[in-house]
């Protein structure tokens, strides 16, 4: 494959609901590069199996999150959109990569210590193993951009060591090292809306801590107006929120929703308090949300659609995947 200048690669876990992070972290971003680029955009679900998932509860959610991201504007033809799953060269070349990558690198990955937390010991391998697969999954296809939300800069970063070192430790120039790609503003970190100080997450046990591509408007509203904030009107200079994290957070959020800046939304509400801001927050986020989860319900209905979609598109990027594949084997030694 020849490299191309730049191609944008990025994939989301198929574990429970998409929700307001991961559309104004990542999705949206990756529906506006649609036009911008080449895009391969994937449903990571090899790595849903690092924590418990059922097997039925896995096979639901990967046409879930498919569905989910052509509602809110991925178009399968303009990009490759697929399970990882359905492509082996990504597995194959993860165990190649799981030779370059360090232990060392690894045990410094924060998002491996938040998610095993005291229980190191219990954990399964391929939760520790993860960032390897995930630089496998870019590497594959020369990504040179990876959209993603704050949160993932670290594991961008530990591809760009494991391309570095590949390269170097076999004498080729086979790998690209991808840049992160975040968003700017509270869009790259939206947090919990029962506590700023804590990303908005899948796995937050609270589901008022999210609001979910499938959630009401009546559940929007619920949530929103059951956010927690502090007695303090806005100010006019977000320069002043700083040891407010809910305040900004939510005033983050009506920004990204709204494509303003944290500043222009809080010269139209310097002086208010919560309650004239959280309705305009609510309509807000119905306005973006509604229709994309209209258009959800529609795809969700079309199964065998979705399935084919998914198989068109891993075939492509099986495509793209297997000369980087075959070079790698051939670097290490494998092939000739
Ligand atoms: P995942 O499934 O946790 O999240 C998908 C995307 O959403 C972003 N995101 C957020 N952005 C802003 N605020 C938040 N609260 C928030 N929560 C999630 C994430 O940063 C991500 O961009 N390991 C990845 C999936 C993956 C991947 C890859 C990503 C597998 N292989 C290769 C990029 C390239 C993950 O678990 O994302």
């Amino acid at each position: 494959m020849t490299k191309p200048a730049m191609r944008v690669v990025s994939g989301i876990q198929p574990t429970g609901d998409l929700h307001l992070g991961n559309l104004l972290g990542a999705i949206l971003r990756w529906v506006k590069m649609q036009d911008e680029a080449e895009c391969l955009f994937f449903l990571a679900d090899l790595h849903a199996l690092t924590v418990d998932i059922s097997p039925a509860q896995l096979r639901s959610s990967v046409r879930e999150m498919a569905a989910a991201l052509i509602a809110s504007g991925i178009d399968p033809e303009k990009s490759i959109l697929f399970a990882h799953s359905a492509v082996p060269a990504h597995p194959e070349l993860a165990w190649i990569l799981n030779c370059t990558a360090r232990m060392g690198w690894l045990s410094r990955m924060t998002q491996f210590k938040e998610k095993s937390g005291k229980n190191r010991e219990g954990v399964s391998v391929g939760l520790f193993d993860y960032p390897v697969l995930q630089a496998a999954d870019v590497l594959l296809y020369h990504g040179t951009h990876v959209p993603v939300g704050e949160d993932q800069k670290q594991h961008i970063e530990l591809m760009r060591d494991i391309a570095l070192k590949f390269n170097n430790d076999f004498d080729v120039d086979l790998f690209v090292a991808p840049e992160p790609f975040v968003g700017g503003g509270t869009a790259a970190r939206v947090m919990s809306l029962r506590d700023g100080s804590v990303k908005m997450s899948k796995s937050d046990p609270s589901e008022a801590s999210r609001v979910n591509l499938t959630d009401s408007d009546e559940a929007i509203a619920q949530k929103i107006r059951k956010a927690k904030t502090d007695p303090e009107p806005l100010p006019d200079d977000p320069a002043l929120l700083g040891t407010r994290p809910e305040a900004r957070n939510l005033v983050g959020i009506m920004a990204a929703l709204t494509d303003r800046t944290p500043a222009v939304v809080l010269q139209q509400y310097a002086g208010q308090g919560f309650g004239a801001f959280k309705p305009e927050l609510t309509e807000a986020a119905i306005a973006t949300i509604a229709p994309l989860r209209r258009r959800l319900v529609e795809l969700r209905r079309d199964e065998a659609a979705l399935d084919a979609i998914l198989a068109a598109g891993a075939a492509k990027a099986a495509a793209l995947a297997a000369p980087t594949l075959l070079a790698a084997y051939r670097a290490v030694g494998l092939k000739n």
